[in-house]
């Protein structure tokens, strides 16, 4: 059968909230609640997965932002940003809506000149990020209320 084709784009921030709800934060009162204080950072990107009827099936958004867990193999020069509350609907997972947003994700930070793009991966995650390309750059830590994680990043 053949795959569906999903695109990417960058949507304005409170067009993340409800996938942020409903597949992340689904213990917050409301979708309304679901935001980053960065959210509106002028160096914010929030981008979105749309299928082939422009249904709505995924979000991330990304972070000009540094981490202290990142290993001295990365200079303090190179730029790099972090993708955060990355999410697909659970009803298509699997058919290629993560991967459009992560390769959006990294044209879009090259063009800004980054060398990096991080992410703190939750371990169900962890295999969907080694497949689009990711490495392990930190062991495993505690998020508190979510559970293990570990720092990946992505050489651009
Ligand atoms: C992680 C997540 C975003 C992946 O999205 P997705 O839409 O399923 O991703 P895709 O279908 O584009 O997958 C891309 C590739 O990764 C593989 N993959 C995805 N999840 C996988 C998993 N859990 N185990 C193994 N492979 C996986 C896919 O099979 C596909 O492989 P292919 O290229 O050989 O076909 C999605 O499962 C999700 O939202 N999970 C819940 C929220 C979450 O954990 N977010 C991450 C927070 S750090």
């Amino acid at each position: 059968m053949r795959k569906p084709a999903f695109t990417a784009r960058a949507i304005p921030a409170e067009q993340t909230r409800l996938i942020r709800h409903r597949v992340l934060w689904p213990h917050k009162e409301s979708a309304a609640s679901c935001t980053i204080d960065v959210d509106e950072a002028d160096h914010a990107c929030h981008v979105g997965a749309f299928d082939e009827q422009g249904k709505h099936v995924g979000v991330c958004s990304l972070f000009h932002q540094r981490s202290d867990r990142f290993p001295e193999a990365v200079p303090p020069s190179d730029a790099v940003y972090r993708l955060r509350v990355m999410g697909t609907l659970p009803e298509v997972r699997g058919q290629g809506a993560g991967a459009a947003i992560v390769q959006f994700a990294a044209d879009w930070c090259r063009e800004q000149g980054a060398q990096w793009l991080w992410c703190d991966a939750r371990e169900v995650a962890f295999p969907f990020y080694e497949r689009m390309g990711f490495s392990f750059v930190s062991g495993r830590y505690e998020v508190p209320a979510i559970g293990p994680h570990r720092m990946m990043a992505l050489k651009l």
